[in-house]
């Protein structure tokens, strides 16, 4: 065999890093400032060291996003937004091994670095942008870098990001665990639910939903599933929740009191109002955990005889979504082995061009829509 014949058969390093496709331009939905995001032809990214370009295959909106666009959680303009990716390899930057140009992977909403002080102290999401903690630091696509709303994308710290999907499992199987059903699971996780639990979660938007998922997957026996929307309430029920209540029509704390006798051992916060907070809080037993997931603005406050005066036993933890390639990996695992489905809650889907009719629908919950699927 020749020398050249030999390059050839066994490409080197060099060339698995290179670009599949010349282009230098793509399309991206760049926010520009409140109510005003805009589909634009920008530059396409290229990976710097560590880093490493996938082109966008499936992507979603988050609720998030709609908080963006609305004014209400603030980003720079000319931002792209978006922080759901699904997408093949397409470019790796130098000092990223173990992968190859061509393969599909999934990317957490948060891309912690997996080696700043809050990394190595297991608080990946509040990953450090430099040294240290840094309060929502992991979450950086669509947030303080470029997002995934868009053909291709720059994931940052490759080597601790990039999770490659198994073959079985379709995009449309996995892009939901970037973000809702990390969060959602997680807000099981953190409130500790053990087996025989009765367990509330309140609203069952995508991300509650998610949670009623993952407290069954932890073992709860009872699940009440809270929304004041018939489509919801009924998806709650095929998530997991063995009982649901309509908030407009029933006085939540009491039926849940009803239900446990005397309150439930976790309480899932996934709406991030004062309301929803304090029947959290009113329908914890003492001892009981107020497991946090909602986004608040403004004030929160605590009524004392909910709290029992600070001497109740309770614990009311926090969480931001969980990422990085080993959560993504064990959340697939959860997928491929049929202990959870998500594909219902994907219910539209839209191309990329059509980017801004997805933001309507999702936006104003037209037609019983959950989560849009968004096709580059
Ligand atoms: N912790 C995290 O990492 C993280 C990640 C993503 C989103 N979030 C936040 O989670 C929250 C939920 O997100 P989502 O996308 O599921 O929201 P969503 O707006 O799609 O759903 C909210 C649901 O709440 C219901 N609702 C309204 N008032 C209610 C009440 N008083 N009682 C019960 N239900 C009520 C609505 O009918 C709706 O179904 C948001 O605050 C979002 O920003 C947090
Ligand atoms: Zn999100
Ligand atoms: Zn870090």
């Amino acid at each position: 065999m020749t020398e050249t014949a030999a390059a050839v058969l066994q490409p080197t390093e060099e060339a698995a890093r290179r670009p599949r496709t010349a282009k230098k331009t793509m399309k991206a939905t760049v926010f520009h400032g409140v109510n005003d995001i805009r589909l634009e032809e920008v530059p396409r990214p290229t990976p710097g060291p560590g880093e490493a370009v996938i082109r966008v295959t499936l992507t979603t909106i988050c609720g998030t996003d709609l908080h963006i666009v609305r004014g209400e959680y603030a980003v720079r303009p000319g931002l792209i937004i978006g922080h759901e990716p699904v997408g093949v390899i397409e470019e790796l930057g130098v000092g990223v091994t173990g992968y190859q140009v061509g393969e599909r992977v999934l990317v957490g909403a948060i891309t912690p670095c997996g080696q700043c002080g809050a990394c190595l102290c297991g608080h990946h999401s509040q990953c450090g942008h430099g040294e240290g903690y840094e309060a929502i630091g992991g979450w950086r696509f669509g947030n303080t870098i470029h997002g995934a709303q868009a053909e291709y994308l720059l994931v940052p710290h490759a080597q601790a990001n990039l999770a490659k999907i198994p073959d079985e499992l379709t995009d449309e199987q996995v892009v939901l665990l970037a973000d809702i059903a990390s969060t959602g699971f997680s807000g099981a996780e953190s409130g500790n639910v053990r087996i025989g639990d009765a367990v509330v979660v309140l609203a069952q938007g995508p991300i509650g939903l998610c949670a009623t998922a993952g407290a069954k997957l932890m073992g709860a026996s009872l699940i009440i599933g809270v929304d004041g929307d018939d489509t919801r309430l009924a998806m709650a029920k095929r998530m997991g929740a063995d009982v649901v209540l309509d908030y407009r029509k029933v006085d939540v704390v009491e039926e849940v009191r009803k239900l446990t006798g005397g309150g439930v051992d976790v309480a899932i916060e996934a709406l991030g109002t004062q309301q929803t907070f304090e029947t959290c809080l009113r329908s914890l037993r003492p001892g009981g955990t107020l497991s946090s997931l909602g986004v608040y603005s403004g004030k929160l406050q605590m009524p004392f005889d909910a709290f029992a005066a600070g001497l109740g036993d309770h614990r009311i933890v926090t969480t931001l979504c969980p990422g990085g390639k080993e959560r993504m990996r064990r959340l697939m695992e959860v997928v491929r082995h049929g202990r959870v489905d998500l594909t219902p809650l994907l219910t539209h889907t839209f191309s990329l061009d059509q980017i801004a009719d997805g933001y309507h629908v999702f936006g104003e919950r037209l037609d019983g829509v959950l989560k849009v699927a968004i096709r580059p």
